[in-house]
């Protein structure tokens, strides 16, 4: 589809926007040889700062166990910003990335801490970076508290004007606890060392352009947002389906499953921006409210709603885009009579004024035919008046999609005469791909670094949203530990997950769809 002729950008009014100035910081990144920060946060801060959105005194301090030098932990940060960031690898003028500096020690080794503290004084002389500490725990979650706690003992927390200059931002990493107990306790151990505006609780789903796009799309657009509610809203189905299995990570999967993994965080996240009411502003605590309230309005499940309307699966051997591949059972480090799940569809509800009875459906699975995110909308279908001739039910309903990856942007499923003599009707489809605003999307890393690095929370989880969350899950948790367990494995890999999952959504007549590329005729396949 085309786009309109440029029109002047608006900008939000509220914090929800990175345009703003970027103090310089030193970041300091704790488990600093990890997967995650050589496969996202090394790339992203090289895409920021090789696209000048990072002021050129930002500093990097790597902090782990391993024994490297500086030298070593500079070459390793070119190399893997070689490998996997976006663009070719030129070494930028940031201090980050020529005088990067590490700290070998322990999380819970207070003499870490000093030479820690010795080595952000140094590069905050030399860099004229005025006390701007921005600590991000890429690090096992059992390390969270420990290290927070360490850095207060060692005078780096920063909570107010009579601690120095400068600001502390501490970023964590899901999962935030694993029941809603611990993640008070994590909560309240937190709070007890910083305040919650420094507090940055990374969900990567909210950095990704459609997610964020959700909000322009609902509140600046007239259309849709009074369609938005029970009146005219038949379901919402939301699925992310992932080709990829484990990938090593079997002991942290093991514990975790799928619904912890996936629908704990990101997907009720995804969820509560969807269904929100309309925030006051687009400033953090604003948008993090209206959050709240959706997750606060769905009930947790009963042990009998868990049985009707949860599915949970695990893959066995099969075959994914042409490859064989093993059954989870089978993957490394998983238990060879693993009961994990690596699939879940469930059917929630939202018990307020705009969404009450219409029924919201989540699915997510792993080893699945093909990675594909989207939240699709289906309307209510129109009165029987015109178009009937006894097959009302061949009228397609109306349907927008949101598609987060691949192939971000945004779909509506509307109904066409087909030319000629007759009233032949068919449903057609108007797409619009972000691709065709012809701008790269920023990785989702991106957009959050920068604004954790601007004090922007918008997008980053607030304490009660995580316990809300929980809440939902832990009692679809304690309605399985009453069930009998399912026959696992009971999906072969490269499948759409158990027919139980079809069979949910079926029962009130709805689909599971899957959105097509947008060069393709008819935009959506039945899974
Ligand atoms: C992570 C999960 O949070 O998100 C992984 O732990 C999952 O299991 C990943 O694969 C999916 O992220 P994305 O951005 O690839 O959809």
């Amino acid at each position: 589809m085309a786009t309109l002729a440029p029109a002047p950008t608006v900008r939000p009014r509220g914090s929800l926007s990175v345009d703003g100035h970027h103090e310089p910081c030193v970041i300091v990144i704790f488990g600093a040889t990890g997967d995650l920060t050589h496969r996202k946060l090394i790339p992203a801060l090289y895409n920021l700062a090789a696209d000048g959105h990072l002021p050129e005194n930002t500093a990097l301090v790597g902090f782990a166990r391993r024994p490297l030098n500086d030298q070593q932990f500079q070459t390793d940060i070119a190399e893997t910003a070689a490998q996997y960031a976006r663009r070719p690898f030129r070494p930028p003028a940031v201090a980050a990335f020529a005088d990067a500096r590490y700290v070998q020690a322990s999380f819970d080794d207070p003499s870490g801490y000093q030479e820690l503290k010795r080595v952000c004084a140094e590069l905050d002389r030399r860099y004229g970076i005025r006390g701007n500490r921005l600590f991000y725990l890429a690090t096992a979650p059992s390390a969270y508290t420990t290290i927070v706690q360490q850095l207060e003992a060692a005078g780096m927390i920063r909570k107010g004007a009579g601690d120095g200059p400068g600001w502390t931002r501490v970023i964590i990493e899901k999962p935030f606890g694993h029941d809603l107990p611990s993640a008070r306790q994590l909560n309240a151990e937190l709070a007890a060392v910083l305040r919650e505006d420094q507090i940055f609780r990374i969900d990567h789903y909210l950095g990704k352009e459609t997610v964020q796009n959700i909000l322009a799309f609902r509140f600046g657009n007239r259309i849709f947002e009074s369609l938005w509610n029970r009146d005219h809203v038949a379901h919402i189905q939301f699925t992310v389906a992932e080709s990829i299995g484990v990938e090593g990570r079997g002991p942290f999967y093991e514990q975790t499953g799928a619904l912890r993994d996936m629908v704990a965080n990101h997907m009720l996240q995804v969820l509560a921006l969807v269904a929100m009411e309309p925030p006051v502003t687009l400033d953090a605590d604003a948008i993090r409210d209206e959050k709240v309230k959706v997750l606060r309005a769905i009930p947790p499940f009963t042990t009998q709603e868990v049985e009707q309307r949860t599915v949970r699966g695990q893959y066995g051997p099969g075959m994914v885009q042409g490859t064989v591949v093993p059954g989870y059972r089978q993957e490394e480090r998983v238990d060879p009579s693993s009961l994990t799940e690596t699939f879940i569809a469930l059917q929630l509800r939202i018990e307020n004024w705009r969404w009450a009875g219409v029924p919201i459906y989540l699915r997510h699975g792993k080893r699945l035919p093909e990675r594909t995110s989207s939240i699709a909308i289906q309307f209510k279908r129109m009165p029987k008046l015109l178009f009937s001739r006894g097959s009302q039910e061949s009228l397609a309903p109306n349907v927008l999609t949101l598609r987060i990856q691949p192939d971000d942007g945004i779909s509506l499923r509307f109904n066409s005469k087909v030319p000629g003599t007759g009233m032949e009707i068919q449903p057609v489809e108007m797409d619009f791909g972000f691709c065709s605003l012809g701008r790269p999307a920023a990785e989702a890393y991106e957009r959050l670094l920068l604004d954790a690095m601007s004090g922007q929370q918008a997008l980053f989880i607030r304490h009660d949203e995580v316990e809300a969350a929980w809440a939902i899950v832990d009692s679809i948790r304690a309605g399985w530990a009453h069930l009998p367990l399912p026959q696992f494995p009971n999906y072969p890999a490269g499948t759409w997950g158990p027919p139980e999952a079809d069979a949910l959504i079926g029962r009130r007549g709805f689909r599971w769809l899957v959105p097509q590329p947008a060069n393709q005729q008819g935009a959506y396949a039945p899974a």
